[in-house]
C-alpha cells in the first residue's frame, strides 16, 4: 500500500469546551460537545498519524490508537499545549475555549446572602491557546476553527489573519442539524498558498467524513511549496 502523506506525522489536537472554577462546586463552561476534535482524532489515527488529543470534559470514549490528554481549565490546556506544540507537526484547535475565567477562585462555597438580590463576577481573559501556538519559532502547521452565526468567511479571514493560522475551518452554527453537538456539519476552508488564498467547501456530512476531508486538505496544504 501506498504510504499515506500522515503516517508518522504527529497530530495535536484540543477537543471539547474548558471548565473555569468559580468555587470548590461551581464552574463556567459551554455546550462543547468535542465530536468534532474526537472525529479529527480518529481519522488522523486512522491515517497512520501519531496522535495526540488534548481533551477537556467530554463523554465520548477516546478512538483506538490516540493518546489522550484530559484537561479542566483552558490554563491547563494552554499548559499542555504549550508542551506539545515545538514537537508536533500538524496543531489542530478545535477546542471551545472558555474566553474568561474568574479572577479569583472561592477557596469556599460562595453563599447566598439575605441583603443583596446580585452577585458579581469579576472575569479575567484566558490566554488564546492556538494564537500562542502560531507565534512560536518551531511552529507547527497550525488549524483553527471558526464558529459564526453570520458573516461566515469574514470573520474566518479575520481570524486566520489575526491569531497567524496556516488554516481556519469555519462553519456556520446557526444552520439547524449542524454544528455544536450535532452529528453533521458543513465547512468553508480558507489557508494561505503562497500570496494567494485558497478555498474548499464541504458540504454537509458526518463529522466523520468532515473531519477526514479536513486533514486531507491540511496535509495537503501543509506540503505544498509556499512560494509556488
Ligand atoms: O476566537 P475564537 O474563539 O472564535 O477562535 C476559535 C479558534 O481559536 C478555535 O480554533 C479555538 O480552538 C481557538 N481558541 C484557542 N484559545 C482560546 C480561544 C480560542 O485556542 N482562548
Amino acid at each position: 500500500a501506498e504510504r499515506h502523506p500522515a503516517a508518522g506525522r504527529h497530530v495535536v489536537i484540543t477537543a471539547g469546551p474548558t471548565r473555569e472554577p468559580l468555587d470548590p462546586v461551581r464552574y463556567l463552561s459551554n455546550h462543547s460537545s468535542g465530536k468534532m476534535g474526537y472525529a479529527l482524532a480518529e481519522a488522523a489515527a486512522a491515517l497512520g498519524a501519531r496522535v495526540t488529543l488534548i481533551s477537556g470534559p467530554v463523554t465520548l470514549a477516546t478512538p483506538a490508537g490516540v493518546e489522550r490528554l484530559d484537561v479542566e481549565s483552558a490554563a491547563e490546556m494552554h499548559y499542555a499545549a504549550q508542551r506539545l506544540a515545538g514537537e508536533c507537526d500538524l496543531f489542530i484547535g478545535c477546542a471551545a475555549v472558555a474566553d474568561y475565567r474568574a479572577e479569583q477562585v472561592a477557596e469556599h462555597k460562595i453563599k447566598k446572602t439575605d441583603d443583596d438580590d446580585g452577585l458579581t463576577l469579576r472575569l479575567v481573559k484566558n490566554p488564546d491557546i492556538i494564537a500562542a501556538v502560531a507565534t512560536r519559532a518551531d511552529r507547527p502547521y497550525v488549524v483553527g476553527f471558526a464558529a459564526e452565526t453570520r458573516d461566515v468567511e469574514r470573520y474566518a479571514r479575520d481570524k486566520l489573519t489575526r491569531k497567524k493560522l496556516d488554516m481556519v475551518v469555519a462553519n456556520d452554527v446557526s444552520r439547524a442539524g449542524l454544528g455544536f453537538g450535532a452529528d453533521d456539519n458543513a465547512a468553508l476552508l480558507l489557508w494561505r498558498q503562497g500570496n494567494r488564498e485558497a478555498r474548499r467547501e464541504l458540504p454537509p456530512q458526518s463529522k466523520r467524513d468532515l473531519a477526514r476531508a479536513i486533514l486531507e486538505t491540511a496535509l495537503e496544504a501543509q506540503a505544498a511549496p509556499q512560494n509556488a
